[in-house]
């Protein structure tokens, strides 16, 4: 299991190995706003504070697009996000 921390509601949820942020953030009603849920409208972005390398690796569409936001490489987009590891999370939005 793995725990991630939801920083701005201060909520703390564990979640086996390998489960979608998405799917976590659904389960545990984060605050966190979801459109497209493909990657492609950035309305779940988020901060990574804690735990980057649990995460796994952007791949080229939401690389390209956190690059046109120049969000820094803490930034990741929640429903692109497999959680391997302990988070700490704080939404950003678009
Ligand atoms: S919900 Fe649209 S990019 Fe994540």
């Amino acid at each position: 299991m793995v725990k991630v921390h939801f920083l701005l509601e201060d909520l703390l949820v564990e979640a086996p190995a390998g489960t979608s942020l998405q799917r976590i953030a659904d389960a545990a009603g984060a605050d966190i706003t979801f459109g497209c849920r493909t990657g492609s409208c950035g309305t779940c972005r988020v901060r990574i504070a804690e735990g980057l390398a649990h995460c796994n690796e952007p791949g080229p569409e939401e690389r390209d697009f956190l690059k046109s936001l120049d969000a820094p490489p803490d930034q990741r987009l929640a429903c692109q996000v497999t959680v391997q590891g302990d988070l700490a999370i704080e939404y950003l939005g678009l």
